[in-house]
């Protein structure tokens, strides 16, 4: 096996959000948990890294929302970075610094980087044709511009991605494109913009990442190899809009660097922000590397534009490592933020004060690694209640608890080891270095089984030995027991640290640890004998059915919302005749008697006083209506229809009813009372 490279330090970058809306969890499971383990592991081992973040402050996704609420772009970044910023250290992501697209080194960084690539003939210049809104007086760059994606139906697509299936296109490829701004069609005129030949780049990227960078996970090698086997096209680096860095070329007016083009350069400019005067190590320097952890839809951007960038540019080095994740889904349906299906960090933050590794530990546990996942709150409070509560807090507690009972809370000494102890300390010897493994290598979902499973030893270890038992007949081996069991404590401060830092935290403190030190896991003689530790809290709580509840409540709220607003209605069917309508004989009637037809869960039978004979009608309508409620209505029945058999009823007419968005149905009656039996026409 070729010997590993070792590195002398490590920039961690995380994708720059958009700031036009609050970070959900699929931004915070894909992204941002992973990355501020993985830097949170680094640091504990002494090593030299940074983790970089920031707000993506240009590109369309910003105006639109502007114009949405009336607003300036300005309003709406300052609005988001800040709150995106606050909910992100609220959770503990420790970014070393959290910089934005606005700021003027970014505006000076992406500038020059642009300047050189057009300096150094780079760019390829091309007339092409632009869709263009007459009415708006404005052209329709990107998300201005919504159609058919050609490749999946999906009829909400935008001209530069399709959401549904994560293709992405030019704005030309959408079938039916309309302006995003007035819903007019859009015209196509000609303008100029300057582009990146991504097809000069494919050899060296081909090279670079299919032979070189195998480690690569799957999905993230998968997706390279599939667009390099495409053949790579020239893309566009410029746009025609108003929000963002202008293109530094002299006579050049109302076009804007393409977001996608400024954005990664925000890594540097935020890593310029941090370190003024030796930000170049970071980027510069073949002995550090550079990690970006992204979310699968931005692979194309840091794997291969990013990347052809630099190349281009030249002097910087490429990143080493690009882990990527799948995405989440919310109870089974994929997180949206226009139709307000996510769980928001800061609005989780509000509804549970102080579970802030409560959440990470389910993100992480449940982490879309190779796959998509979803999440639900039924198995949040499972995993809290099931092994946060029942594993880490019981075993903490119970080993720090006995420890006060028996010796005030002082460490007591170790004797003569046991089978038990032997069995334990073989189970966890090699948890330092499984446990590192995982997360150099980006299991992260592994990484916290293996944390897990420490406090899984302890408290095996626990029952087996019972040190309760033994208080009164061997006290020396009582000691050697709480000796052993509040070291596996000590270990899982240590081992927490990267995923549950505030728990970890705790811990340390009410084991009186000064430092943690990654070397130490393992070991058994991290807290010296007569070490005093406090009296202990509990380190999670359960967490009530209530708390759930309120939380589903909230999204079967959104979900009646969304199905009201999202509601057209069809198209007019084709015209009818007046005879036609005559053909129908509709009538009013009195409901006299209703049940539930036995054995058909949507079916009811109801008597209907129709001033004849009357008649039975027998109606899907049993989910919508308690049988009792509808006695005495009056409502509108099809009197001609021909009799048909339900379960064994004939029946004798249709009731009419309207479906409701939601697909609820409503049964049709007069507005005031009439005689049963009379016409509807
Ligand atoms: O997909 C997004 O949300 C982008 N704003 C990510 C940008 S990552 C980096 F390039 F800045
Ligand atoms: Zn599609």
């Amino acid at each position: 096996m070729a010997e590993e490279k070792k590195f002398k330090r490590t920039l961690v970058t995380t994708a720059l959000p958009y700031a036009n809306g609050p970070v959900h969890i699929g931004h915070l499971a894909g992204v941002y948990v992973p990355a501020d383990i993985y830097a949170r592991y680094l640091r504990l081992r002494g090593e030299d890294v940074i983790l970089v973040g920031g707000s993506d402050e240009h590109g369309v996704p910003i105006t639109i929302k502007a114009m949405k609420e009336g607003v300036t772009p300005q309003d709406i970044v300052d609005r988001y970075h800040k709150l995106i910023k606050e909910s992100m250290e609220g959770l503990g992501i420790s970014f070393d610094v959290y910089g934005r697209t606005t700021s003027a080194t970014h505006r000076v960084t992406a500038t020059d980087f642009f300047k050189t690539l057009y300096d150094k003939g780079e760019f390829i210049e091309k007339t092409s044709q632009q869709y263009y809104d007459e009415e708006a007086d404005q052209w329709l760059a990107d998300r201005y511009i919504v159609g058919t994606c050609p490749h999946c139906g999906n009829e909400r697509a935008y001209g530069d991605q399709c959401e549904s299936c994560g293709t992405s296109l030019n704005a030309t490829d959408l079938i039916n494109p309309h302006s995003a701004i007035t819903g007019n069609v859009p015209v196509r005129k000609e303008t100029k913009h300057w582009y990146m030949p991504l097809d000069k780049w494919e050899p060296k990227l081909r090279e670079w990442i299919l032979e070189g960078h195998k480690e690569w996970r799957t999905n993230v090698y998968g997706q390279c190899k599939s667009w390099l086997e495409g053949g790579l096209q020239p893309r566009a680096v410029t746009r025609d809009l108003n929000w963002g860095i202008p293109v530094p070329i002299e006579g050049v007016e109302g076009k804007v660097l393409y977001v996608w083009f400024d954005a990664p350069i925000g890594y540097i400019s935020i890593t310029k922000d941090l370190l003024p005067d030796t930000w170049e190590r970071y980027w510069k320097d073949p002995e550090s590397r550079i990690i970006h952890f992204i979310g699968k839809d931005n692979i194309v951007f840091h794997c291969l534009i990013f990347p052809a960038m630099l190349m281009a540019h030249g002097g910087y080095h490429l990143p080493d490592n690009v882990p990527s994740n799948e995405f989440i889904t919310l109870e089974g349906e994929k997180i949206s933020t226009s139709r307000n299906w996510a769980v928001w960090l800061h609005e989780y933050l509000a509804d549970f004060p102080g579970k802030q590794d409560v959440l990470r530990y389910v993100l992480t546990a449940n982490a879309p690694e190779a796959k998509d996942n979803d999440f639900t709150w039924r198995d949040f409070q499972a995993r809290n209640n099931n092994e946060l509560v029942a594993i880490l807090c019981n075993f903490v507690n119970r080993a720090l608890v006995l420890t006060h009972k028996y010796f005030e809370g002082k460490v007591p000494p170790c004797h003569e080891l046991t089978e038990q102890e032997t069995a334990a300390l073989n189970e966890f010897k090699d948890v330092k270095e499984t446990l590192g493994r995982n997360i150099e290598t980006f299991h992260f979902r592994e990484a916290l089984k293996d944390a897990m499973g420490l406090a899984r030893i302890g408290n095996k270890y626990l029952a087996d030995t019972e040190p309760w038992k033994l208080a009164k007949t061997d006290m020396a081996r009582v000691e050697t027991i709480l000796h052993v069991a509040v070291q596996i404590a000590a270990n899982l401060a240590i081992a927490f640290e990267p995923f549950l830092p505030f728990s970890a935290a705790r811990l340390r403190k009410m084991l009186g640890m000064a430092d943690v030190n990654w070397d130490k896991l393992g070991c058994l003689d991290i807290l010296p004998v007569g070490h005093q530790i406090e009296q202990p809290e509990l380190l999670f709580e359960k967490i009530p059915d209530e708390d759930i509840d309120k939380q589903i409540q909230r999204l079967e709220r959104i979900k009646q919302e969304n199905l009201l607003n999202n509601f057209t209605p069809k198209a007019v069917a084709q015209p009818c005749t007046f005879d036609d309508f005559l053909k129908l004989d509709i009538r009013v009637g009195t409901v006299t008697a209703c049940e539930k037809v036995k054995k058909a869960d949507k079916l009811l039978k109801l008597t209907i006083d129709d001033g004849l004979k009357g008649r039975t009608i027998v109606s899907g309508i049993a989910k919508y209506y308690v049988p009792e409620d509808l006695v005495g209505q009056q409502v509108c029945f099809i009197a001609n229809f021909p009799p048909r058999q339900f379960k064994g009823i004939e029946s004798q007419g249709m009731i009419l009813s309207a479906e409701d968005a939601d697909g609820r149905l409503i049964v049709v009656g007069p507005q005031g009372s009439v005689k049963p039996g009379v016409q509807v026409k």
